[in-house]
């Protein structure tokens, strides 16, 4: 099976939908990208615009559609039938009681059902809890009794904002099968990648899917554990970002996750956290760890306002403050469970007025949190820091690591990313308060 042979349909083209397709067109699929918001595929096929942020990408859709690779469509029934795989890259957002919606992915599968011809191996790549895979067999057969298709999962593990790069370049690719045809299926898939040295874990599909939440989850207690520590460093005097660097030094450790910040936020930590503690007490086990990493970030985020009012000497009432950056971190426009969805409205009720600029996420900020009570959007660093009393730094994006101390004379700084040497800010007669970083006599 070489690239050029192989058809792969790619149901949902959002983040991971199109980045994943756009990259198997580059890695030389013929790749069908499909999705049900007919305005999104318009603007993608018609206009080559790319519904997201995510450096890098449009050059590589540009590319790969010019060379015959790459399409858009809504229409399964004109790329399912020729597919040797129709990949599942839908949303699986938060339900109410904690779990992962599975509505999206249900809904895909019985599409798919309805045009398979030919044996298809179907991949869920959408985050799904263990067992997700039998399910989808289960709905696809209901529709499509005689179908011949195998179920495989293959979790994605890219990163927005670096997430072609991670793609094309991941630590490693994990697939879940339940037989050797599938198996042959999904090893030809990733052959670009293995031939360069990336490592290809195969496992059965019930262990792929729980390696993708485990992993979340371990990350996201990676985060909180430094998040946790800013407090007491705070308190002796200790500097948080050298008990990282100590602590990553160690190999068993590594460094990668020990930054502190505002709280984990973004599509994946908040929901899969939740998702898999929810599996576990669905089996009857509890995973107490996760479940008090959850706990613990939403405490981290509901504290952050009151650290802005104690910089600002115990109040914000009637304070204007500068917030900068609203994504959930850099290099992305997605504010899904980002921290400023919890400070923002905090520092507004407290009667602060908020002026908020992001690179990227103003669109995302705006039906989030509607302008309005005490809150305006603006469009740039300048304009937010116009008559500020104090500026919060939110997302770590470069053009507010670029900030000259000048532009924060006579504010009151607080740093959520730890963007600044509080000596530096110190000597420049700026108050400033970083993440556990002792203060500056
Ligand atoms: N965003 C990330 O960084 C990331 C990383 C790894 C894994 N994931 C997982 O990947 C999955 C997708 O996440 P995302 O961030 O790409 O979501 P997204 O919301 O950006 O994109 C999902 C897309 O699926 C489309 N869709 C929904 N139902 C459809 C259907 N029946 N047919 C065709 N299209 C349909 C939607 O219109 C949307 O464009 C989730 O399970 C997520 O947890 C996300």
């Amino acid at each position: 099976m070489s690239a050029s042979s192989l058809n792969l349909t790619m149901i949902g083209t959002g983040y991971v939908g199109l980045v994943s397709g756009t990259c198997f067109a580059e890695m030389g699929f013929n790749v069908t990208c499909v999705d049900v918001d007919a305005a999104k595929i318009a603007k993608l096929r018609d206009e080559g615009v790319i519904p997201i942020y995510e450096p890098g990408l449009k050059e590589l859709v540009d590319k790969n559609v010019a060379a015959g690779r790459l399409s858009f469509t809504t229409d399964l029934a004109s790329c399912v039938p020729q597919a040797d795989a129709v990949f599942i890259g839908v949303g699986t957002p938060q339900d109410e009681d904690g779990s992962a919606d599975l509505k999206y992915v249900e809904a895909a599968a019985r599409d798919i059902a309805k045009h398979l011809q030919g044996y298809t191996v179907i991949v869920n790549k959408s985050t799904v809890p263990v067992g997700t895979g039998a399910k989808v067999e289960g709905w696809v057969r209901g529709v499509n009794a005689g179908a011949d298709f195998d179920v495989a999962s293959n979790p994605e593990f890219l990163r927005e904002g670096e997430a072609v790069g991670d793609f094309l370049n991941p630590d490693r690719v994990v697939v879940g099968v339940e037989n050797a045809r599938a198996r042959a299926v999904m090893e030809a898939l990733y052959k670009p990648l293995t031939d360069k040295g990336v490592a290809l874990h195969v496992t059965n599909r019930a262990s792929s899917e729980l390696i993708k939440y485990a992993a979340n989850a371990f990350l996201a207690t990676k985060i909180t554990f430094v998040n946790e520590l800013v407090n007491l460093c705070d308190t002796v005097g200790a500097d948080v970002l050298s008990v990282s660097k100590g602590m990553g030094l160690d190999s068993r450790i590594a460094p990668r996750f020990l930054q502190p910040g505002p709280g984990y936020g973004g599509s994946c930590f908040p929901k899969d956290t939740n998702a898999l503690a929810k599996t576990a007490r669905d089996h009857g086990v509890t995973l107490g760890l996760v479940e008090e990493t959850i706990r613990r970030n939403e405490a981290i985020k509901e504290g952050l306002a009151a650290k802005v009012a104690k910089a600002l000497g115990g109040s914000v009432k009637d304070k204007t403050v500068a917030v900068l950056g609203l994504a959930f971190k850099a290099n992305t426009d997605d504010m899904r469970d980002a921290s400023a969805l919890t400070l923002l409205p905090m520092l507004q009720k407290a009667g602060a007025t908020v002026q908020a600029y992001d690179p990227e996420a103003m669109e995302q900020a705006r039906w989030r949190l509607p302008e309005g009570n005490g809150l305006a959007y603006v469009d740039s660093t300048n304009a937010a820091l116009n008559g500020a009393d104090a500026v919060v730094i939110l997302t770590e994006w470069d053009e507010f690591k670029a900030l000259a101390p000048a532009m924060l004379k006579g504010k009151v700084v607080v740093d959520l990313r730890n963007l600044f040497d509080p000596a530096a800010m110190h000597a420049a007669g700026i108050a400033y308060t970083g993440l556990g970083r002792p203060q500056a006599e």
